[in-house]
């Protein structure tokens, strides 16, 4: 269904846990986050049940996020699940890839063909301390065991930081030359409490686009097999298999195609990620509400979401955006 903003809303983004076998630096504390208990997050019935009606409003995809999704027991079953919810015609998921290796397969014949894998550096030692305990090597193999296995596109977002990864750059351009993946350059979004401790500046995709243009020339292409991208803006390097997705939520806000509602790990429907503004829908199930009570707070939080995140408002708006990225899913 449209929004007040003739924005055709049919992606929902889900957080199935805010649990997480890595730390990544810019998304929690060292010391961790306080995690929420397992009555605090949505059982997979409760996310089912949201989903099959979020399908009648119009939602047509699904992605599975996290924390690290793959942490979560019974996620496979949990995909063969979604899978049979009638209209529902794409299941995607967003992981570290620490676990790729063993769950490909299982992820695949559950129905999943598209995956995305966050990797931020292709140094062992400086992966190690972006995710403050990650091995590099075992999410290179998830990703060729991805590839082996059938999954298409594999899109590899590289969250890019000022002075901490902007040194490769191109590194990472390059390996789009042989291999069919969407590598992606996400400009870093200052999202929850760690954001206002780590100091860290986005690096600007005008800048990675002119590192990678002085290299080999990038030619605008329609997505990955002429699909529309989401938020990606996507090009190709001259003669690479592969594609460069540039998500440039910083310098060039892209509120304006937004498709896409968040459901948080603890069953808040949030309408926009970089706003705090949140319905409590776990709260709704729990005391007895109805499908059709569902279905009807779901249309109101379709119509209403803003029109432009708050964190784009004029800074005597701009409210902060606090809620943890991983209990939002990115
Ligand atoms: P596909 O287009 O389906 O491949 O996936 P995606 O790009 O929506 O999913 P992914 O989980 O790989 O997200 C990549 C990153 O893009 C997110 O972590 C965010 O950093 C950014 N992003 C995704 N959706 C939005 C959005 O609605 N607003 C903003 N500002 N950033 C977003
Ligand atoms: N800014 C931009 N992207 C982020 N991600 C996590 N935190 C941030 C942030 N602050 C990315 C992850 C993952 C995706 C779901 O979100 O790297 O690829
Ligand atoms: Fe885990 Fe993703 Fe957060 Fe890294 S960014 S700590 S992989 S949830």
């Amino acid at each position: 269904m449209y929004d007040n903003h003739n924005r055709m809303i049919n992606y929902l983004r889900v957080s199935v846990t805010d649990r997480c076998n890595l730390r990544c630096i810019y998304c929690m504390p060292k010391e961790g986050l306080s995690l929420l208990g397992h009555a605090d997050i949505l059982s997979y019935e409760e996310i089912l049940r949201i989903v099959t009606i979020a399908v009648k409003t119009g939602i047509v995809k699904v992605r599975l996020t996290g924390g690290e999704p793959l942490v979560r027991r019974g996620l496979v079953e949990f995909v063969s699940s979604l899978n049979k919810i009638e209209g529902l015609k794409d299941i995607t998921l967003t992981t570290n890839g620490i676990l790729l290796e063993n769950y490909a397969e299982p992820l695949f014949q559950a129905g999943i063909r598209r995956i995305n894998v966050s990797l931020d550096s292709l140094n062992v030692e400086k992966y190690k301390s972006i995710t403050r305990l990650g091995d590099l090597l075992s999410v290179i193999r998830g990703i060729k065991k991805a590839e082996c296995v059938g999954f298409s596109p594999i899109k590899i977002n590289v969250v890019a930081i000022k002075g901490f990864n902007d040194d490769e750059i191109l590194d990472f351009a390059k390996l789009t030359v042989h291999k069919p993946y969407q590598v992606r350059f996400i400009e870093y979004m200052p999202i929850g409490d760690v954001a206002s401790e780590n100091g860290f500046e986005y690096l600007s995709n005008d800048i990675v686009k002119k590192i990678i243009n002085n290299y080999s020339t990038l030619e605008r292409t329609d997505g990955y097999r002429g699909k529309a991208d989401g938020p990606a803006q996507v090009y190709r390097m001259k003669g690479a298999v592969g594609e460069i997705g540039l998500i440039s939520s910083m310098s060039h806000q892209f509120c304006n195609s937004c498709n896409r509602l968040r459901l948080t790990a603890d069953g808040h429907l949030r309408a926009c990620l970089l706003s705090d503004d949140e319905v409590d829908l776990k709260s709704m199930l729990r005391s007895g509400c109805s499908n059709s009570d569902l279905e009807s707070l779901i249309k109101k939080v379709i119509l209403d979401k803003p029109k432009i995140a708050a964190l784009h408002c004029y800074e005597s708006q701009r409210k902060k955006c606090v809620r943890n990225m991983s209990v939002i899913g990115g």
